[in-house]
């Protein structure tokens, strides 16, 4: 009888446990992802590589993938010769994984992953910055990178595009953006 109680209880526990860790986990980061960037939906593979081209990456860029998810920018933004590459996510777990990707690529030195809002990115000596997130987001990211970005900068979006920005470049719905001295 004993014993049935303590199994009762200890297995109510657990789920309760359980049900706080999901909400957490799914409440605490879906919520703020949701409203303040974008749930996570990585990049096609065929995109990620057409965007890697968009960008034209020299030895002197630094790219920033704002909410980088799985990394996969930062990893082919350095194959292809940029001198480093910073994420921002908000993720725990993607940050988690990403940065042991770039130490599995020998790439630590040359990738650093921020947990941390791209609201609060510094982008001041971004020279690429790529973008996959959600369209109500792109008017206030606008107002942001026109603002921080140094002059020649180009940004490669996914999808969506700025509102009131026109973009020198589009190729299916990759949309490239430079910033000018106007
Ligand atoms: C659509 S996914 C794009 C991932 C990656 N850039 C790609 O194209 O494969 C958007 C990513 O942004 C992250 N995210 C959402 N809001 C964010 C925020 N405010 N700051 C940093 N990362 C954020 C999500 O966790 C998710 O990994």
């Amino acid at each position: 009888m004993e014993l049935a109680i303590f199994i009762i209880l200890s297995g109510s526990i657990i789920v309760i446990l359980a049900c706080l860790a999901s909400i957490f986990w799914f409440g605490g980061l879906l919520l703020p992802i949701l409203f303040s960037g974008a749930p996570f939906v990585p990049s096609s593979k065929e995109r990620v590589d057409t965007m890697i081209k968009l960008a034209n990456i020299k030895p002197t860029d630094h790219v920033v993938d704002m909410g980088s998810g799985e990394g996969q920018f930062l990893i082919k933004s350095i194959k292809a010769g940029a001198q480093s590459a910073d994420g921002y996510e908000i993720h725990p777990g993607l940050v988690v994984f990403s940065r042991w990707r770039a130490k599995r690529n020998k790439m630590q030195n040359k990738i650093h992953v921020f947990q941390k809002s791209f609201w609060k990115a510094d982008v001041s000596k971004a020279t690429i910055v790529f973008l996959y997130l959600l369209p109500n987001h792109m008017v206030k990211l606008e107002t942001k990178l026109k603002n921080e970005l140094p002059i020649g900068a180009r940004i490669i979006s996914n999808e969506f595009t700025f509102p009131n920005w026109t973009p020198v470049k589009q190729e299916e719905k990759i949309y490239v953006y430079e910033k000018t001295g106007s």
